[in-house]
């Protein structure tokens, strides 16, 4: 029998991120909710830190920041030897997962797969059943064999679906799917496509399509990017379209592609719309290139912070979700701010800082020999983050100089929000030792936040399906 990866060594192991009790995370799936828990699946290998035949991975929560890991939902089978990226739907009193299934070819070839779209449901949202007749969606005739991460919602009696696909003339794109019940599905159109695959994408993953404010957005992560100045710095990005929508010829009219994180580790995000009308969305804290030195103490990767969404300006903004706020266990200081004075910060910490008249450092973060720097290059209007890394430097411009940073620290993560969310950093940092904060700042709040939200017991869920 295969053994479970267990921890090793807690050096690195997050606080109030969302991880697994031992083994691989890639990809966020089936973000929704169902009969009073949000609920959150991932890209899961649990015999390695490294990826491998995916599982999905699962956890629930009431309030989207503590969060109670259950059993595995989903496991590569008969049917597939992956369960890909998806995800759920409540429908009919269950809970229906919509994944990929990855079907290698040939053993000795990676490269020789095929993919299409399965169900899997669960009355009740712990114990899933494949569907006895999947897949119900084929690879399309004018596709290559990219056809993976479905996302679906409901919109009425109809169900939608996009998919991130490679057209045969090689370059990415999102179809749009619909069904009157999950399993027979029309395809409507191709909602949005890349011109050229080295600016636009020769593969779109993990696309997510949704209203905000009076737009759409295509947020999704197409591969193949070249870097081009400050933009498409990490291997794969992840990104947003803005447009209107033909509700006739179902096809989004779009202005240009746009990095929704500027950070290293960061990827493959996946939103849902809570009960009370937010647009909430999760990503993979790593990419494909990340080091996750994590993986020398038996587990890899992370999920973000959750972030609702909104539209201001004709760009997407982040906040870090309401209830991160029910997180602060202790104010460690509460609005004075001696500019240069290096501030001790506990390993979990929420940091809020006002800039009046924006500095060329902002703030520097470090244990001595990890960390980073925000700066800000007023005559090019460019903002900077340097991690202490090898190609550490990510940066972007504002519409605005930098006025507020808020930043959330988490033992081996640094996820910075600057001007409420207009541009955001992820970052994995593997710091050492005990880190201090320096921030030319007017005005700053540190908040010590929960040390621990998971929880990995399935005692709850067991009891639950007695
Ligand atoms: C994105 C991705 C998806 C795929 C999954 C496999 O990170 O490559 O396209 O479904 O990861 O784990």
């Amino acid at each position: 029998m295969k053994q479970e990866m267990h921890v090793t060594n807690q050096r690195y192991r997050l606080g109030y991120h969302l991880m697994t009790k031992g083994g691989w995370m890639n990809d966020p799936n089936g973000f929704s909710y169902f009969k009073g828990y949000y609920h959150i699946f991932y890209q899961y290998y649990p015999y390695a830190a490294e990826w491998g035949p995916m599982h999905w991975g699962h956890a629930r929560s009431t309030d989207l920041v503590h969060w109670e890991t259950l059993p595995a939902a989903l496991a590569p089978g008969d049917m597939e030897s992956g369960c890909f990226s998806g995800s759920a739907v409540p429908h009919d009193g269950k809970l229906w997962l919509i994944y990929t299934g990855h079907h290698y070819i040939d053993p000795k070839d990676p490269e020789a797969f095929y993919e299409d779209q399965n169900l899997a449901y669960s009355e009740d949202g712990i114990h899933f059943t494949k569907y006895e007749g999947n897949p119900v969606l084929r690879v399309p005739k004018d596709n290559t064999k990219h056809f993976r991460d479905p996302k679906v919602w409901r919109e009425g009696d109809t169900f939608y679906m996009v998919v991130g696909s490679q057209g045969a003339d090689g370059c990415g794109r999102a179809l749009l799917y619909r069904s009157p019940d999950l399993i027979d599905w029309t395809r409507c159109s191709v909602l949005a496509k890349s011109e050229n695959e080295k600016t636009e994408g020769y593969m779109w993953e993990c696309p997510d399509f949704f209203p905000l404010g009076d737009k759409y957005v295509l947020l999704m992560s197409p591969q193949g990017l070249e870097a081009s100045g400050d933009d498409y710095r990490n291997l794969n990005q992840t990104g947003y379209l803005v447009g209107t929508l033909d509700k006739e010829t179902h096809v989004l009219a779009h202005g240009k592609f746009v990095e929704i994180d500027r950070g290293h580790d960061f990827y493959a995000t996946q939103t849902m719309e809570t009960p009370d009308g937010r647009r909430v969305m999760m990503a993979w804290m790593a990419a494909w290139d990340s080091p996750m030195h994590e993986k020398e103490d038996g587990w890899a990767g992370a999920l973000t912070i959750p972030r609702t969404l909104r539209l201001a300006g004709g760009k997407v903004y982040q906040s870090p979700i309401r209830e991160m706020e029910s997180l602060r266990e202790k104010t460690l200081q509460d609005g004075a701010w001696e500019a240069g004075k290096a501030y001790a910060l506990p390993r979990k910490a929420e940091i809020c800082l006002r800039f009046d008249a924006a500095p060329a450092v902002l703030l520097t973060l470090t244990d001595g020999t990890h960390g980073l720097s925000l700066a800000w290059e007023a005559e090019k209007n460019r903002l900077v983050l340097t991690r202490k890394t090898k190609d550490g430097v990510r940066a972007c411009t504002l519409s605005a100089a930098p006025h507020a940073v808020r930043a959330f620290l988490d033992q081996s993560s640094v996820e910075v929000f600057v001007n409420d969310g207009e541009t955001t950093f992820t970052e994995r940092i593997y710091f050492a030792g005990n880190v201090t904060l320096t921030a030319a700042a007017q005005e700053g709040a540190i908040y010590a936040l929960e040390a621990e939200t998971n929880t990995y017991g399935t005692d709850a869920a067991e009891e639950e399906t007695k």
